[in-house]
């Protein structure tokens, strides 16, 4: 894809004060969409994103793997097949799909109803909810960053740290708290099935990601796209690579996820019913580059609204967790495949991962020996 109408970034403009703005409506951008907005705020200009567009061509033939979990249980020929089906895709994607992985269709549509219905409901429903204080469990709030110079993003998300220590049922907005509580469940579940498989297919015994923590912590982000007055202005996320183990992603039918693959920008296609899974950095530092943590996007639309929602097993920031230690697992480990990062603890990772911001390249190389 090639940006033909590259806008001209003023650079006079008071950034600061136009984001403090969005801010302060409290109202999100959906609340910019309804207000009759025809042209981007400036602050969503991506000035490089010409250079973004053009860091691999689309290439429409190709598509992420589709894996079938059905028999996972209960077959150990199919469980074999779709462990090497899994290993195959975890080091040469990043990034597959699963169908048949045991949630009810009628649970994940509900789940993207319940996170359309939040940000649709009444401005005034959500803005008690509005922060950027990383501290509280649950938060709503539009993916700007006042401290940086990184552009904003054309979305809306609703954040709640649902594990270890979720929050009291009250603390989760009414519009969807029965199914955020049930959906969690349903995803914690379908993760420890899959760090098993994950195990297996390291030739690890199946519980040592679980073991070591893998399937405790769950940080949910319900996103909302609304439609974009001129999408090829800017993006709905940026790229950048998921920074904990392991990521399930639901995605509504509209379409508009991209990984990078080979060089190429893939469309990731809605397949109803259909997770979809990806690792993140921290398991690509554990298994020493054998799984990878690859890019991905969400482009802007003319059409909209998209609603997604990534769950993220990752460590996270408690007293008891704080100083545990992630480096290359040491059974993966020989004198032809020596370690190549040093261990970290979840602390140092996000304290570095908050100097670099999301964008861009990923914070692994930070941890290279
Ligand atoms: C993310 C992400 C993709 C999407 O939240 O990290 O990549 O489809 N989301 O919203
Ligand atoms: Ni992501």
């Amino acid at each position: 894809m090639v940006v033909t109408n590259t806008a001209t970034v003023e650079s006079n403009y008071d950034r600061k004060s136009e984001l403090m703005a969005i801010d302060r409506s409290k109202a999100g951008i959906k609340g910019l969409v309804d207000a009759g907005l025809a042209k981007l705020p400036q602050v969503f200009v991506h000035d490089h994103l010409k250079l973004e567009m053009e860091s691999g061509p689309t290439n429409a033939n190709v598509e992420i793997p589709v894996i079938d979990l059905a028999g996972v249980n209960n077959d150990s020929t199919r469980r074999a097949e779709i462990i090497d089906q899994i290993r195959d895709a975890c080091q040469k994607w990043g990034f597959f799909q699963v169908v048949n992985h045991g949630i009810p269709v009628t649970t994940l549509e509900e789940t993207l109803n319940g996170i359309r219905r939040f940000h649709e409901q009444d401005p005034e429903a959500k803005e008690e909810l509005y922060s950027r204080d990383d501290s509280k469990k649950v938060t709503f709030n539009t993916k700007i960053d006042m401290s940086q110079a990184l552009t904003a993003y054309w979305r809306d998300t609703l954040t709640c740290v649902m594990a270890p220590h979720p929050p009291a049922p009250e603390e989760l907005p009414s519009a969807c708290r029965e199914i955020m509580i049930d959906y969690t469940n349903n995803v914690m579940n379908l993760g420890l099935a899959l760090f098993e498989l994950l195990s297996e297919g390291l030739g690890l015994n199946s519980n040592h990601l679980k073991d070591i923590g893998c399937a405790e912590g769950l940080y949910i982000m319900g996103h909302y796209y609304p439609a974009c007055p001129e999408p090829e202005l800017t993006m709905g996320t940026g790229i950048h690579t998921d920074s904990g183990f392991l990521t399930v992603l639901l995605q509504d039918q509209m379409g508009g996820l991209q990984v990078l693959y080979d060089n190429q920008w893939i469309d990731v296609t809605p397949i109803r019913g259909a997770l979809i899974i990806n690792l993140g950095d921290l398991l690509q530092l554990m298994t020493n580059n054998k799984f990878i943590s690859v890019y991905h996007r969400v482009l802007a639309k003319t059409v909209g609204p998209r609603i997604s929602i990534a769950s993220f097993f990752r460590t996270y920031i408690q007293p008891d967790n704080a100083l545990r230690m992630y480096g290359p697992i040491k059974e993966l480990l020989s004198e032809e495949n020596p370690p190549l990062y040093k261990e970290t603890n979840v602390v140092d990772y996000f304290k570095f991962k908050h100097v670099k911001g999301v964008e861009g390249t990923s914070a692994l190389a930070h941890f290279k020996l």
